[in-house]
């Protein structure tokens, strides 16, 4: 097992477009989504679910997406409507986290959608200790009202992100990271 703090300090996302398969088998799967549920959740609501694109589902949805962006871009040539046919065939695994996050009389819808984005982080670092190349992406898909009722979500719902997991025969470079003396402030009264 990969040492958490090195992994943690060394964590970098790899573009889906260079990754290759295969993706989590079954097994690895349940291990997958078991870390990643175990997140913070106030008021335990369950305030988020996956729906998980293998093998031909993702070929089926990127002709959604491609017809969906013809619909909206008729002038669309042959390389793009392939981008947008591709979109969710460049990994060989793509998990949907979707927030379910709704009125609630006490834990705010906030907080309830934080809690999804926890889910996120937790399967991508999960994900990375397992040896998987992660990317998590929106694109404008997960904002298209068609697309997400074409899914299966229900008008409430949200996608907090389509994790692309595969492997990939290298990490790419670094990209700068933020210095802390920029971010950090001690409060004083
Ligand atoms: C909610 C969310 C959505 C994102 N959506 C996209 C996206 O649609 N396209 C993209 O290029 N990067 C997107 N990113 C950024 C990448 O996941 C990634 O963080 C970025 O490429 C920097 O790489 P790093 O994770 O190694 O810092 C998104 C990040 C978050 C948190």
């Amino acid at each position: 097992m990969t040492d958490i703090l090195e992994l943690l300090k060394s964590r970098r996302s790899v573009p889906a477009r260079m990754m290759t398969g295969p993706g989590p088998t079954p097994a690895e799967m349940d291990t997958l989504l078991t870390i990643a549920t175990r997140v913070p959740d106030h008021g335990k609501l369950t305030p988020w679910r996956f729906v998980i694109f293998e093998g031909e589902a993702r070929v089926a949805a990127g002709a959604i997406i491609e017809r969906l962006h013809v619909a909206k871009n008729p002038d669309a040539d042959a390389e793009r409507r392939a981008q947008e046919r591709e979109r969710l065939t460049r990994a060989p695994t793509v998990i949907a986290v979707v927030s379910t996050a709704a009125p609630h009389p006490k834990i705010p819808e906030w907080e309830q959608q934080l809690s999804a984005g926890a889910v996120c982080t937790l399967l991508m670092v999960a994900a990375g200790g397992m040896g998987f190349a992660v990317n998590w992406l929106t694109e404008w898909y997960s904002y298209d009202p068609e697309f997400r009722a074409a899914i299966g979500l229900a008008e409430h719902e949200r996608i907090a992100g389509f994790m692309h997991l595969g492997h990939a025969a290298e990490k790419p470079a670094d990209r700068p990271r933020p210095a802390l003396a920029d971010l950090v402030t001690r409060w004083s009264a």
